[in-house]
């Protein structure tokens, strides 16, 4: 994986709990970070004499001259959160990857684009919202934000902009504890508050986009009420930063065919060949191994965390050749996302004799 010792060039509390760090990256790294909007870098660092990676959304625009920031919620326990949050400073050295993921999907036609955030979800959404309304595409964007108090608001200045600088933007805060003063909406961004709000939004002459980024449940409640009022799952973008998969994920097998060729179908692969960083790997893969391990297992240099379908760091395009890919990956890509050969590796089993995957085509 294409890791690199960055310098943190600024730390912003947020709050009491969520800290945004600023990252320097130099010029000759420059390209090999740029980003789209919506990606995530995987940090790491070594943490009570063990190493821990974690994956973190870029906060900041793809075009900020500053480098990149990313906006870390400490989780009570959490190892990484809390080290970024309490304890890394201004010039400290931190491990970082090239930024990954497939969470935005730019659109060419006009679109009303719904996003809704809770928490640390504003990460990936802020740059998402300001990039369809700065794209000149004609956009309408509404930004719902929960969050728990007034004072756990995060980037709350960047996200109010939005809504102050574009008449094609309405940013909606909802505060589920609100301790004080507040004279805006109230409660959770549940089925409740999106049946309330959707007589505006249905009423709309343009096609809906969906972005969801919070905790599982909010995102598959936000998912449910959409689905059942007809929107596809590929209008729904959602992005996961605490999955768990269960034992209902496994069954049955997706089938999918590479992008340019579905290669002769095997129970026995006799070579997989992956583009990473620029270089060519090649492994044959053991019975029933997943093309991830495989690739490991030769010591490509692939990127990858958790290795179960969680982190999504492992998103690659399966370019020739078919794979049996656990349903799982519904839960982190979309069909539209599938039907373009992107899988996530780790999920991923060969079922033809030859694969060609690539990690950085994605
Ligand atoms: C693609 C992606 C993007 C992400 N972007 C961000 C981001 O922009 N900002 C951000 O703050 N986090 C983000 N996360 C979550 C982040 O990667 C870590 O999971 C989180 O910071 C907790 O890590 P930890 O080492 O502190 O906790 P751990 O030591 O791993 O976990 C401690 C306990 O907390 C639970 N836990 C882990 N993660 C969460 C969570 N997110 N919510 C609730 N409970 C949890 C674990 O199950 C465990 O019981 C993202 C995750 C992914 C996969
Ligand atoms: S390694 Fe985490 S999703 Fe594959």
């Amino acid at each position: 994986m294409s890791s690199y010792p960055l310098r943190v060039a600024q730390k912003i509390q947020e709050a009491s709990d969520c800290a945004s760090l600023w990252f320097d990256v130099p010029v000759d790294l420059r390209s090999a970070f740029d980003h789209r909007p919506g990606q995530f870098v995987a940090v790491s660092g070594e943490i009570a004499g063990e190493s821990v990676t974690r994956q973190y959304s870029l906060s900041s625009s793809p075009s900020d001259a500053r480098g990149f920031r990313i906006t870390v919620k400490k989780i009570p326990g959490g190892r990484m959160s809390t080290w970024l949050v309490d304890e890394v400073r201004p010039g400290d050295i931190v491990d970082v990857a090239t930024p990954r993921g497939v969470f935005f999907k730019p659109l060419d036609e006009p679109h009303r684009v719904l996003v809704f955030a809770c928490g640390s979800g504003i990460a990936p959404v802020l740059p998402i919202a300001r990039k369809l309304l700065t794209d000149g595409r004609g956009h309408r964007v509404v930004l719902n934000y929960g969050s728990r108090t007034a004072d756990e608001i995060i980037l709350k200045d960047e996200v109010d902009e939005l809504g102050r600088d574009y008449a094609s933007c309405h940013v909606e805060h909802v505060l589920s504890r609100a301790d004080g003063p507040w004279s805006g909406a109230r409660g959770r961004i549940d089925a409740d508050y999106l049946a309330e709000r959707s007589a505006h939004w249905e009423t709309e002459d343009l096609p809906a986009v969906v972005y969801l980024c919070g905790p599982e449940a909010f995102m598959d409640a936000a998912e449910r009420y959409f689905l059942a009022r007809g929107l596809s799952q590929s209008a729904i973008r959602r992005e996961s930063f605490d999955l768990v998969l269960t034992d209902n994920d496994d069954e049955p097998s997706l089938v999918i065919a590479g992008s340019e060729d579905a290669g002769e179908l095997s129970e026995t692969c006799v070579e997989i060949v992956a583009n990473v960083g620029g270089e060519e790997a090649r492994v044959v893969p053991e019975p029933g191994e997943s093309i991830l391990a495989a690739l490991i297992r030769g010591d490509a240099p692939v990127p990858y965390s958790c290795q179960e379908g969680t982190c999504s760091s492992c998103i690659s395009k399966l370019k020739q050749g078919t794979a049996n890919v656990r349903q799982a990956v519904l839960k982190s890509l979309r069909q539209d996302d599938i039907d373009e050969g992107l899988v996530l590796a780790c999920l991923a089993t060969p079922a033809s004799k030859r694969i060609l995957i690539d990690f950085d085509d994605i």
